[in-house]
């Protein structure tokens, strides 16, 4: 079971997009796909087919340690989900009290373990607790860079926190690659930036560089993956290569 959380605190940048149809493409492959929300905002959550009576209960009550992982688990076509809600907005606070705060979701995770082939974390737009507990429950990271200018700016604050974690928390975790989002080939500066970030990364970065594609905006509103929604798109063609990419490892 590979457990890769997509972070990065700039917001915006294609992290739930990333999540929702990197899962989709595993799943297509053949792989048993779990996608767990850590986002207060739950764009993840609300980009599915979710059924609003079941969010009563959601990954702040796993948090929180009042439900367990299968009171919470949607079932998809596709995949599982771990669903979130705004609830979540006060974990930092709420839970700042509870011991081994940045274990719980670790910890939760143990009842799923070597049900699914791949756990897809979406973290939200900060460096809070809420990452925190996603990059302790992780093995691998995948850092979501949008292909625009100062798409490396604050990244050495994230750098940091992983360097903490691996050291103090989880020893294990590794920045499995780097993908570039919201590509446009027509765009100079795209393509500065894109090489600008291999420059730096080397091979960390992975060779799929997901297109801007009016498809992945509109898939959400539907409730649909991108391969639900327009299986012919660039969407769905990139978000299937960055999945095998993903498989094979680096
Ligand atoms: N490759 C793409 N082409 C076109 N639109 C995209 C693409 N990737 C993401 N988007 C759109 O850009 C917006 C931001 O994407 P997304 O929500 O995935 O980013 P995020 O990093 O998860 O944001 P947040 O930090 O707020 O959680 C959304 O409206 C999404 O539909
Ligand atoms: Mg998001």
């Amino acid at each position: 079971m590979r457990k890769i959380a997509f972070t990065n605190q700039k917001g915006g940048v294609g992290k739930t997009t990333s999540t929702i149809n990197t899962g989709a493409g595993l799943s297509k492959l053949g792989y048993r796909v779990l996608l767990i929300d850590m986002d207060p905002q739950a764009n993840l959550t609300y980009s599915l087919k979710t059924h609003s009576d079941k969010l009563n209960k959601n990954i702040y009550h796993v948090l929180k340690g009042t439900s367990e992982v299968s009171d919470i688990v949607i079932k998809h076509d596709e995949f599982d989900i771990l669903p979130a809600s705004i609830e979540l907005s006060g974990a930092d606070m709420e839970l700042v009290n509870e011991p081994a705060r940045e274990n719980l979701l670790k910890d939760a995770l143990r009842e799923v373990e070597g049900s699914y082939d791949f756990v897809l974390l979406d973290c939200p737009p900060n460096l809070g607790l809420l990452t925190l507990n996603a990059f302790t429950a992780s093995d691998e990271l995948i850092i979501v860079l949008q292909s625009e200018y100062l798409a490396l700016h604050g990244l050495s604050k994230l750098m940091d926190l992983i360097k903490i974690v691996q050291k103090r928390l989880n020893p294990d975790l590794k920045v499995e690659g780097i993908v570039c989002t919201l590509y446009d080939k027509r765009k100079n500066l795209n393509r500065e930036v894109v090489g600008h970030i291999r420059d730096y990364f080397g091979k960390k970065v992975f060779d799929t560089v997901i297109r801007d594609n009016i498809a992945l905006a509109e898939a959400p509103s539907h409730h649909k993956t991108i391969f639900e929604y327009d299986g012919d798109s660039y969407g769905a063609k990139d978000y299937m290569m960055l999945a095998k990419e993903i498989r094979n490892g680096y």
